[in-house]
């Protein structure tokens, strides 16, 4: 055939269409009321939470291969502000902060990426992810409708999207990432705040469209999310569920595998089977993004943890804190997820008609002309049923589903488990220390680096959350003539403060430590001390475990002694101490002089051998090490220490405190009709973290630099290195 001009600029025009609408649904993502719509595809889509700094990036890679393999699509993660921005215009985006880095190891695994800019996060993690000097800023209210907080949360999260769009990072730029969230669960936030919150989020909503990122925005618990911008479920069942617009789908950006660990608390988990059920039962619902917070919860390292959280945030995820895999819940979930893509056809294309089955049971068909898929489910939580379904029998445990992809084979059943449960141990090695140990002088008013004040100062617009620890310190004078040191009864010391810890010293010796939890952060230190005739030192080593990340207007609440503070029975009555000229120091001395450094530790005499200090506050202890052979995670045990940090090598594993929880909370984890993270819990009487993730990337294979800070006493000869292993 002989083509003329016409002919050849028809098929030219033809060819030119086509690639154009190639392109432009690839460069859409795009959602109706059943789905998200990438490539021009509805998904069903399966997506985890791995938040890039709770691990290293030597880790990420096989954390992310592991949730490609469990059957993974997405992974979520939050983006962490203060991280990010330690101080006002420095940005760090080095080592496990390297976002860019982060977000291309998921591309190349196949898998798309839900980034949550937030900027405020929540996430147990420090001040809900806003850094600390914005605090400080004039005018500075956080999340509301105020000048201040808006420009700079705008521009946090321009700076953010500027790099994904310079790296290519969106979908529509042949990136991965499919969705964005800004803010986070503002909804009940509104609430309580009422029109300056309406306000706030409307204009949060805009700012984020502005920035026209091509893929859609969700808010999660935010009723009212301003269209387009989906509104998400956060919680343990998510399946009554509405978006607000009967064309968007139905969302869940956290279906919470287990729950966090605070410190003096036990350990929650989550039963795979009730996790599983949570996950069918959403999607027979009509649900079509469920994304798992945690899928691997890692550790908090350095100081990066919220109040009172443990430095582990192992979550009962199906990848433990370690990275290896939880049994059986990562197979069992894998198995799942296998039999819902075999769905994934039927379940986008139609909605489902729903059978009753029973009293308590039900059949969900998804019925399109070429697919079929069915859930039948047992919403009995005791009873075991049987149910004929298109004429055939099924049984379905209490508190389950089975899915059918042909509706007709059980592929799985959500309490049927056929993986294996493996228990993890934690195996001694062979690794010894040799501790040397530097105890740290308490300061005393008008020593250097002290300034005094009248009355008392809050802690953090003082150490900027730099540090800790803050002291305070005063001088008791008695004179001869008061009455106690006759009688004999020593007077009362009552310090009141808004968190989180305090070591009280009288005349350089421990004379108490009071601390509080994450659902009373404040403490009463309250006990009769010994002075004598004369000038008496009192130091109070006031210490913060981690910044609250949530509540309204959680960024004015205090930290440190704010009093009252009284001393009684002295003869001439009641002292009321708030009053008192106090002096202040911020930081620990070994902080001072970076300790925790080979150049640092070296500036110091250490004590060795027989001498080296064992239960006693304000202690600093070094020992060099060997790493263990071999690829299995570390662990320091540190069950017999106290309370403070440890450094390997320079690099801050985190707080350290055994935190015994109180015995008698474990019960039966009754978990089926409703979890309830309160329920399934374990090491009652025992610590809240005894074991400190120490990154093999952190170790070489000889001559690491081990130093521990203890605030209250504590005996290093128990310390060991331990290997993580079902071996
Ligand atoms: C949610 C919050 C998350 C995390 C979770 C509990 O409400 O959005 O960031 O804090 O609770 O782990």
């Amino acid at each position: 055939m002989v083509m003329n001009f016409r002919d050849k600029a028809w098929i030219f025009l033809a060819i030119m269409c086509f690639s154009l609408l190639i392109c432009s649904t690839k460069a859409l993502v795009s959602y109706d009321h059943k789905a998200l719509i990438i490539n021009g595809q509805k998904r069903i889509l399966l997506s985890g939470s791995i938040h890039y700094p709770r691990s290293t990036p030597e880790m990420w890679p096989e954390l992310i291969k592991k949730a490609q393999e469990g059957g993974l699509d997405v992974i979520q993660t939050y983006v962490f502000w203060n991280g990010h921005e330690p101080s006002p215009g420095q940005y760090y985006f080095g080592d496990r902060y390297d976002l860019v880095r982060f977000i291309k190891l998921v591309q190349q695994a196949g898998l798309y990426v839900s980034l949550r800019i937030g900027p405020y996060v929540c996430a147990e993690w420090n001040f809900g992810g806003i850094p600390v000097w914005l605090k400080y800023v004039p005018g500075m209210v956080f999340r509301t409708d105020n000048g201040p907080f808006k420009t700079a949360m705008q521009k946090f999260t321009k700076k953010i999207v500027d790099i994904m769009k310079e790296e290519k990072l969106f979908e529509t730029q042949g990136g991965p990432i499919i969705l964005s969230q800004i803010e986070n669960e503002y909804g009940p936030m509104e609430w309580e705040i009422g029109s300056a919150g309406k306000a706030y989020t409307k204009w949060t909503a805009a700012m984020a469209l502005g920035l026209s990122t091509g893929v859609p925005w969700v808010m999660c618990k935010q009723d009212d999310a301003p269209y387009p911008i989906i509104n998400t479920c956060n919680g343990f069942y998510c399946e009554g569920f509405k978006p607000n617009s009967v064309d968007q789908p139905k969302m869940w950006t956290e279906n919470w595998t287990g729950w966090f660990t605070e410190f003096g608390g036990a350990i929650p988990n989550r039963p795979v089977e009730d996790l599983a059920f949570s996950v069918a039962r959403f999607i027979q619902n009509g649900g079509s993004f469920m994304n798992y917070y945690m899928y691997h919860g890692g550790t908090n390292f350095d100081r990066t943890s919220g109040e009172f959280i443990t430095t582990s945030y192992d979550y009962d995820a199906p990848l433990d804190e370690y990275g290896l895999l939880r049994e059986p819940k990562y197979s069992h979930l894998k198995e799942l997820h296998k039999v819902i893509k075999l769905c994934e056809p039927a379940l986008v294309s139609v909605d489902p008609t729903i059978n009753s089955l029973g009293n308590k049971q039900e059949a969900h068909v998804f019925k399109s002309k070429t697919s079929c898929a069915a859930f039948l489910s047992n919403y009995d939580t005791s009873y075991a049923a049987k149910v004929m379904f298109r004429g055939f029998p099924y049984d379905l445990p209490p508190w389950s589903i089975s899915i059918l992809p042909d509706c007709k084979t059980e592929y799985h059943n959500t309490a049927k488990i056929r993986s294996p449960s493996i228990l993890m141990k934690m195996v001694p090695t062979s690794t010894r220390f040799s501790w040397e140990s530097y105890n740290e002088a308490i300061p005393s008013s008008g020593d250097y680096g002290t300034f005094a004040r009248d009355g008392f100062l809050e802690q953090i617009s003082m150490t900027r959350d730099k540090t800790d620890y803050f002291w305070y310190l005063t001088d008791i004078t008695i004179s001869s003539n008061e009455g106690f040191l006759k009688t004999g009864e020593d007077p009362l010391l009552t310090i009141c403060s808004a968190g989180h810890a305090l070591h009280v010293f009288v005349n350089g010796q421990l004379a108490g430590t009071s601390y509080g939890a994450l659902s009373s952060p404040k403490l009463t230190f309250s006990q009769r001390i010994k002075l004598r005739e004369g000038v008496n030192k009192l130091a109070i080593l006031s210490t913060a475990v981690g910044l609250p990340d949530a509540g309204v207007h959680y960024e004015t609440w205090n930290t440190g002694v704010l009093g009252p503070a009284t001393l009684n029975g002295v003869n001439s009555g009641a002292w009321d101490m708030s009053k008192w000229k106090w002096s202040y120091k911020i930081g620990t001395k070994g902080e001072a002089m970076s300790l925790h450094t080979t150049t640092g530790s070296s500036s110091v005499e250490w004590t060795e051998g027989s001498f080296v200090a064992v239960k006693q506050p304000l202690t600093w202890y070094k020992s060099s090490f060997n790493a263990p052979v071999g690829n299995e995670p570390l662990a320091l045990d540190m069950n017999t220490m106290g309370k403070g940090q440890v450094w390997v090598n320079g690099h801050n594993i985190g707080r350290q405190w055994p935190a015994y929880t109180a015995h008698g909370n474990c019960g039966r984890c009754n978990y089926a009709g409703i979890y309830n993270e309160k329920k399934c819990l374990s090491n009652c009487g025992q610590s809240s973290q005894r074991w400190y993730h120490v990154p093999r990337s952190w170790l070489k294979p000889s001559g690491n630099l081990l130093v521990v800070f203890e605030e209250w006493g504590g005996d290093p000869s128990g310390i060991s290195v331990v290997k993580r292993t079902n071996k």
